[in-house]
């Protein structure tokens, strides 16, 4: 996808289709008025005639446009005529691409950074639409044979006055930043299994690093996780016949001494259960397993592009996990990399166990925050459904700057406790702790777990499993939270300057 910004006025525009805002009550937007003007007043005439209330997300499309270059109009209803909410600007924004899925329509300008929204700056306006119109025009087609299922648009102006150029520019560059490192994070999750294994996810991995020279990539490999006494993740990958890679991405763009910020991604590229096997009805979706290690790569892509002022690591464990004759029992007991022991007592519950030796691993980073980021209890999905990622933390403050980026990108998180009580429901007879907690407060016993390895830094927890992908006949990656998380990484690097 093509962007850029146009102050050129809007008759001067030759476009496939330009989008305008209308509202209620037969009001216009300023672009609308003038085209009316222009147009021998078209859209008034559509207004009047009742072809559109101009409610929130309505849209009519003009297809003949006289005396003028532009071929075609999409008129989006707003609602009422005065500042709306983000929620509602978002909504604008999907149903105008959404209705342009059209073979003809491959240029297009759209004037809605104009439209005023609740403390919404020209910036934020022009990345969503970026961020949005990006969204709708992926497409899967690696394993199609008709790699053209979809027509879609090309080419996307977005139209601004000379003095907010330079906002809209910035937010373009931000916005195509996160829809690009989005677009990623779905592709690679979207691939099946049998494609994205372990070594493929490093292989992308590697060759994303050589497209950055801040970037750089290296893959320890299972005998290296022996040697630094990963018994936790190598236990999950005995029963693959995968090797299982611990992807790490180095992102120097801060001050040499300046503390990194470590993200680690859960890349289990296919979750079958192990012995503990899930039942077969959706199993499909468990290719969706590494949707956390996806969305480590999409945002240091995102990082690397936007070049951003900071020191990140993205650490990627990625495995499968599958029944084997060699593969984890339940009752095993295995010695993770900090030394502490773990009762497998359900071999479903592999995420934490290769999440834990990562966290160990992330300490020689010295990290100023480490995130996880992880597909990891059907849990969260019962808790909080498909709207929100789970969060859990050691710290407040950290959690504060995670709660206030999602608002911005409109990537929610909604944070659960992680109070010690809950510590005991993992208590052990056999080992110093068991893999699971029980039936009750799933998402917060697996968080408990991971935060007895991230004692020595302040860490978060994004339960990202009702999130990162999307069932039923839309089914499809999402590229969540690569918004949200890159958006942090922007508010560290405005602070840090
Ligand atoms: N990858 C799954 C979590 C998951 C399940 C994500 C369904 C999205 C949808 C994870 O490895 C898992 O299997 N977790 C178990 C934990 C349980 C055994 C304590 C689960 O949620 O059932
Ligand atoms: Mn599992
Ligand atoms: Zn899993």
């Amino acid at each position: 996808m093509d962007y850029s910004i146009e102050t050129a006025p809007l008759e001067k525009l030759p476009c496939d289709c330009l989008i305008v805002g209308v509202y209620q009550d037969l009001q216009l937007s300023p672009s609308a008025t003038l085209l009316n003007n222009s147009t021998q007043a078209l859209i008034g005439k559509v207004l009047s005639r009742g072809d559109i209330s101009g409610k929130n997300g309505e849209t009519v499309l003009l297809n003949t446009i006289p005396d003028s270059v532009i071929e075609r109009i999409l008129l989006v209803g707003m609602g009422e005529n005065k500042p709306m909410t983000a929620k509602d600007y978002i909504k604008v924004l999907s149903a105008a691409i959404n209705s342009l899925k059209k073979p003809q329509i491959k240029s297009v300008h759209c004037t809605l950074a104009e439209i005023n929204v609740d403390a919404c700056d020209w910036q934020w306006k022009s990345q969503k639409i970026v961020e949005i119109f990006s969204d709708a025009a992926y497409q899967y087609t690696h394993t199609k044979s008709d790699k053209d299922t979809e027509s879609k648009v090309e080419k996307i102006g977005i139209t601004a006055p000379e003095h907010a150029q330079a906002q809209a520019l910035a937010g373009m560059e931000q916005g195509r930043a996160i829809a690009e490192g989005v677009s990623l994070a779905k592709w690679l999750a979207d691939l099946p299994g049998n494609i994205c294994t372990p070594a493929y996810l490093a292989a992308q991995a590697l060759e994303l690093g050589g497209k950055f020279a801040k970037l750089s990539v290296s893959i320890l490999e299972e005998a290296d996780m022996a040697a630094l006494g990963m018994g936790a993740l190598l236990s999950v990958t005995r029963g693959s016949r995968q090797p299982a890679k611990l992807i790490t991405l180095d992102y120097q763009g801060g001050e040499k001494n300046s503390k990194p910020i470590v993200l680690v991604g859960k890349g289990l590229t296919f979750d079958a259960g192990g012995i503990s096997l899930k039942p077969g009805l959706g199993m499909d979706e468990m290719k969706y397993d590494m949707c956390g290690g996806a969305a480590v790569l999409g945002t240091l892509q995102a990082a690397a592009q936007m070049n951003l002022p900071l020191n990140i690591i993205g650490l990627v464990p990625a495995s499968e996990n599958l029944p084997d004759g060699d593969a984890n029992k339940p009752g095993d007991i295995v010695t993770s990399m900090s030394g502490k022991t773990i009762e497998v007592l359900n071999t479903d519950a592999e995420g934490r166990l290769i999440l834990c030796d990562t966290l160990t691993y992330a300490e020689r980073y010295h990290p100023d925050v480490v995130i996880d980021l992880a597909t990891l209890t059907g849990a969260c999905l019962v808790a909080l459904g498909r709207i929100p990622s789970g969060l859990l933390g050691n710290d407040d403050e950290l959690c504060e700057e995670l709660l206030a980026a999602s608002e911005t990108a409109n990537d929610s998180l909604w944070r659960l406790p992680l109070w010690e009580e809950y510590q005991e429901l993992l208590k052990s007879n056999f080992a110093d702790m068991a893999n699971i907690g029980g039936k009750d407060a799933g998402t917060i016993t697996a968080a408990c777990f991971l935060s007895r390895f991230a004692e020595s830094f302040r860490w978060a927890h994004l339960d990202i499993a009702g999130t990162a992908w999307r069932s039923g006949p839309t089914k499809g990656a999402t590229g969540r939270p690569v918004p949200l998380l890159t958006q942090y990484l922007i508010n560290r690097a405005a602070f840090q300057a």
